[in-house]
């Protein structure tokens, strides 16, 4: 608990010096001219203006004022949205288990399609990777395109799938789709304990060491998150409490991971690494702080916000 504080300060106060100068992308070998110019500009009051939104996506006082006009009336109508409910009995959040389509219409019908497709998919193929990867039996073959086994973002289809079939479920309580998605992630959990650490992937955990050290390597965050998601949205849209378990002791391990790159090299040098795309890894530890309260998993998503993106998109820059 004392160093998550510790690193939510060093956060705070490093912020900025760790975008200073850089290129702001999600490709390293990609020049953003425009960001990057801004964020190599001489003017230290634009810069501070920059700073002071990197880690802090509320309202400065002087922009609450400014408020009304044109260009300012989304986010008023978003801060609206936020501060207000919506009048009683107009707006109302439906749990999708509680909605069903007509079968006979084009929106039922599509969802039918839909559903047959993830019926189709075979457990052992999704497997394919995962099991190859912990070292366990590889029934079936691998299938092919994204989730071939050459492919470096190999399993990011099967985290989609996760959350697909789990959004399914809710939609149709089909139970052969229950038992298939169940299977699938019975058979993760066990990759995930034959490799002991909490990691689970497709692809070994070496392309996270030449993430890094900000080598070559084709997106391993933007594959974990999708396979997180996909764990987050079993436990809490299809009930499956076993997910949640895999999806915690995976973020211990790359909590880890990201605090050990910090202390190895610096926090300028691990948002530099960001620039590899990380996909929603904010977006899923926020959602699970949510759920579980654990300071950790805050912070770990404080991590992975990215100063140099959104310090820019918040004082609304333009290129
Ligand atoms: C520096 O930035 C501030 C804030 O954006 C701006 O008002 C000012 O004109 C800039 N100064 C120079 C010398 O460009
Ligand atoms: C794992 O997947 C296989 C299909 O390969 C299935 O028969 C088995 O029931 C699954 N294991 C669990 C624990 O669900």
């Amino acid at each position: 608990m004392g160093f998550v504080l510790v690193l939510v300060s060093m956060v705070l106060v490093w912020g900025y010096g760790g975008v200073e100068g850089k290129e702001c992308t999600n490709e390293p070998t990609q020049s953003h001219t425009f960001r990057y110019n801004l964020l190599a500009s001489k003017n230290q009051t634009w810069k501070e203006e920059v700073m002071s939104h990197s880690h802090n996506y509320h309202l400065t006082p002087r922009e609450e004022e400014e408020g009304g006009q044109d260009d300012d009336d989304w986010r008023m109508l978003y801060e609206k949205m936020k501060m207000k409910k919506a009048p009683e009995g107009l707006l109302k959040q439906v749990s999708l288990h509680d909605v069903r389509l007509h079968g006979g219409s084009i929106h039922g019908q599509a969802q039918n399609t839909n559903l047959k497709y993830l019926l189709m998919l075979d457990v052992d193929r999704l497997l394919w990777s995962f099991r190859k990867n912990a070292g366990v039996p590889t029934p079936g073959t691998p299938y092919g395109g994204w989730e071939d086994p050459t492919i470096e973002v190999r399993g990011h289809f099967v985290g989609n799938y996760l959350s697909a079939s789990a959004l399914m479920w809710a939609s149709t309580h089909n139970e052969e789709l229950k038992n298939k998605m169940s299977e699938l992630v019975a058979n993760l959990s066990i990759c995930q304990q034959k490799i002991r650490t909490g990691y689970l992937s497709a692809f070994p955990s070496e392309f996270f060491d030449r993430f890094e050290a900000i080598q070559h390597v084709w997106a391993p965050y933007y594959t974990i998150h999708k396979i997180m998601a996909g764990l987050l949205d079993q436990h809490s849209i299809a009930e499956n409490p076993q997910a949640l378990k895999m999806l915690t002791w995976m973020v211990d391990y790359f909590y880890k991971r990201v605090l050990n790159v910090i202390r190895k090299y610096s926090i300028d040098w691990h948002y530099q690494s960001l620039n590899e795309e990380t996909g929603g890894m904010n977006d899923v530890l926020y959602r699970l702080y949510s759920i579980t309260g654990d300071p950790k998993h805050l912070v770990l998503a404080h991590l992975f916000d990215k100063p140099c993106f959104l310090g820019l998109l918040a004082v609304k820059a333009r290129s």
